[in-house]
């Protein structure tokens, strides 16, 4: 059984992608253990709730500093016996001790095609303003391991999505979320869970491709 915990910080659309895929058993033999988010008014709670998942929040807005509210955050993902840490739509910045403490076993979605539109400052909607600013006909997603970086860790999957001419911001974005994100994240989760996914090097490696 692949234990997972997920750290969210809005909507929680991908988290409910997750939820649903171990639903219906497209990922087999995995359970969220706990949703944490670093906004108390996040959705993806109440999504986590309405599916008897427990689901926090861990704010730094709580603690008197970054230290703290960092060592509050590893405490309870070590708690929890997670194997697997996922950022799904997580705008926190995640230190370097969790990364020691979760080495190749936190994973990120991306909203475009890294290393196009990532690093510090490209997030949520940024991301595809950007990519629109550019003018990129093809844009997508990619889910990655995290690594000490920003958006820098091994790749695991990425998906190409189409840019329209007359896009906004927001219509690209749902359609990457639609056509990208809700499936190589869940994708990504099942191919670690099935230990399918070896970092060598730096890079990944899926078995049985
Ligand atoms: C998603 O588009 C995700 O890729 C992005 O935030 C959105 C969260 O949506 N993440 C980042 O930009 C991280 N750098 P959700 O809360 O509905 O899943």
């Amino acid at each position: 059984m692949l234990k997972l915990a997920v750290l969210v910080s809005g909507g929680g659309t991908n988290l409910q992608a997750i939820i649903d895929q171990i639903e219906a058993g497209t990922i087999p033999d995995t359970k969220i253990e706990v949703v944490i988010s670093n906004n108390k008014g996040a959705f993806a709670l109440e999504r986590a709730a309405r599916h008897g998942i427990p689901a926090e929040c861990i704010s730094p807005k709580d603690y008197p500093d970054r230290e703290a509210f960092n060592d509050a955050l590893l405490a309870r993902l070590l708690a929890s016996g997670a194997d697997l840490v996922v950022l799904a739509g997580c705008l926190v910045v995640i230190p370097e001790k969790l990364v020691d403490a979760f080495p190749n076993r936190i994973i990120n979605i991306h909203p475009a095609l890294i290393p196009a539109f990532c690093g510090t400052g490209y997030y949520g909607l940024k991301v595809h303003e950007a990519a629109l600013e550019r003018g990129v006909r093809v844009s997508g997603a990619t889910v990655h391991f995290v690594d000490k970086g920003t958006d820098t860790g091994p790749i695991i999957l990425q998906k190409a999505v189409e840019v329209r001419d007359g896009d906004t911001p927001e219509a690209l974005q749902l359609r990457i979320m639609q056509e990208a994100e809700w499936k190589i994240l869940p994708e990504a989760i099942r191919l670690i869970g099935q230990g399918r996914v070896v970092v060598e090097d730096g890079r990944c490696r899926i078995l049985g491709q």
